[in-house]
């Protein structure tokens, strides 16, 4: 059985004082309950003082981004050594705003997915179609090649530190969320993509959340599904109440 993982992407919303005041509140929220993963994915500024509200809970840190390299002169860009070292255990990588407003290609992704894992995080990497893709009936050719190219070079060793995130661009902020088909139908592709291409026990093994629109009226309904097994939440996890009970339907 595979746990639900149910991660906060904050976006570029917040300040310190809401930050610190929403991770407590989860924190809280969440108690000694262990049945669910539970991340929070503050903005860079605020890793700081959000990983000191986590601290003693069950609640991980992440990021929302990276540059893949050590070190080095690349003005206003942060390490995976400098995410680890604030506290991250993930980062989201391959974001549909990302890809699609900041104009990153899955070769970028994937050197940003080689160097997160080889610094010694984990990685939420994202994957999903536009609307005219869905509708063209090419889902399952974006998600190949979102899959093979953020992917690439990785091994059966580097999966096991993998959580993917299917998140249809149509649904993302929309409050369109994907029909329980559809997020089913697109889940179970890709754990058979990654099956072909890491072996089955490496794909029954890989959680793969679902994200865009997920509210607490709707979460039962996906998390539910068979080859769900988590949610990348981004508005809704701007409000600890309605964060926790996305997770709470995740138990
Ligand atoms: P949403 O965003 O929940 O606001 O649709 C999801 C995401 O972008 O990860």
């Amino acid at each position: 059985m595979r746990k639900k993982f149910i991660a906060g992407n904050w976006k570029m919303f917040t300040n310190t004082a809401v930050a610190r005041d929403l991770a407590a509140a989860v924190v809280r929220g969440l108690g000694s309950e262990e049945r669910v993963d539970v991340a929070v994915c503050p903005p860079f500024p605020y890793l700081h003082s959000v990983a000191e509200a986590l601290r003693g809970g069950r609640v991980a840190l992440g990021a929302q981004n990276l540059y893949p390299e050590k070190e080095g002169a690349f003005t206003g860009e942060v390490s995976p050594a400098m995410l680890l070292d604030c506290g991250c255990r993930y980062v989201i990588l391959g974001h549909s705003e990302r890809r699609h407003v900041l104009g990153e290609t899955d070769a970028f992704i994937n050197r940003k997915v080689k160097s997160a894992l080889a610094a010694g995080l984990e990685v939420i990497l994202c994957i999903g179609e536009l609307l005219a893709e869905r509708e063209a009936e090419h889902t399952e050719q974006v998600l190949q090649r979102q899959l093979a190219g953020g992917l690439a070079d990785l091994t059966g060793a580097d999966l096991g530190r993998v959580v993917l995130a299917y998140e249809p661009v149509w649904a993302i902020g929309t409050g369109k969320v994907a029909t329980p088909e559809q997020a089913q139908d697109a889940h179970a592709f890709v754990r058979r993509w990654i099956g072909g291409k890491f072996g089955e026990e490496a794909a029954n093994r890989l959680p793969i959340q679902y994200g865009g629109s997920v509210k607490p009226d709707n979460a039962a309904s996906l998390l539910g599904l068979p080859d769900v097994d988590g949610a990348l939440v981004g508005g809704a996890s701007l409000k600890a109440d309605m964060f926790l009970g996305i997770v709470r339907a995740g138990l």
